[in-house]
């Protein structure tokens, strides 16, 4: 079995995009280390079988979970998370949504947290022009975020750090340096 669960949520497929990057990212780590889920078809179960995560979430209608993740969101009350390893990514538009930037991924983040998961993969903050977020803890945001409408050009790279340190904080070893 695939060590681990790489799920994502889309409305209009940035996130997919995403998470298929990633997914190739991965295989070029080592082969088969992810396996590709679709919220729209997962089951808790899905989720259940792995202790390392990675989630996918975009925010929609201004602060609002994406339809599918939204449709999930009780299951998610369902799972024990204990002994779980959560690296969240999510996507977001930063100038025309300043004010809720992200917060479907910090909504996740919490869920979570509150089911006894650890978040791995926190990510600087700097970088980022917005006035209001769920998903900002102090100087970081509670995951990886990625805005497609504004910084596509910084999505390649940002993932490139990212992804180590997730791999790292997994205890997967892998032979990339991590920065
Ligand atoms: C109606 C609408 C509302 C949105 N609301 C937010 C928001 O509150 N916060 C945010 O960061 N991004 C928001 N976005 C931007 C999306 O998260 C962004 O376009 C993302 O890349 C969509 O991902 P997807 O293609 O996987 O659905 C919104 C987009 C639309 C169309």
């Amino acid at each position: 079995m695939a060590k681990i669960g790489l799920f994502y949520g889309t409305d209009t497929g940035n996130t997919e995009d995403v998470a298929q990057r990633i997914k190739s990212m991965l295989d070029d780590i080592e082969p088969g280390i992810a396996a590709l889920h679709d919220m729209s078809r997962a089951t808790p179960a899905d989720l259940a079988q792995y202790d390392c995560l990675i989630l996918g979430i975009p925010t929609a209608n201004i602060g609002q979970l994406q339809t599918d993740w939204d449709m999930f969101w009780p299951h998610l009350d369902k799972i024990d998370f204990s002994g779980k390893k959560a690296a969240l990514f999510g996507l977001g538009d930063q100038y025309a949504y300043g004010n809720t930037f992200m917060d479907a991924l910090g909504m996740l983040a919490y869920k979570i947290q509150e089911r006894g998961g650890e978040l791995v993969g926190a990510w600087p903050a700097a970088d980022y022009n917005f006035d209001g977020s769920v998903a900002l803890d102090g100087d970081h945001f509670l995951g990886l975020s990625l805005d497609q409408e504004n910084q596509a050009d910084l999505t390649q790279s940002r993932l490139e750090v990212w992804l180590p340190q997730v791999l790292a904080a997994f205890g997967i070893q892998t032979g990339v340096a991590v920065a």
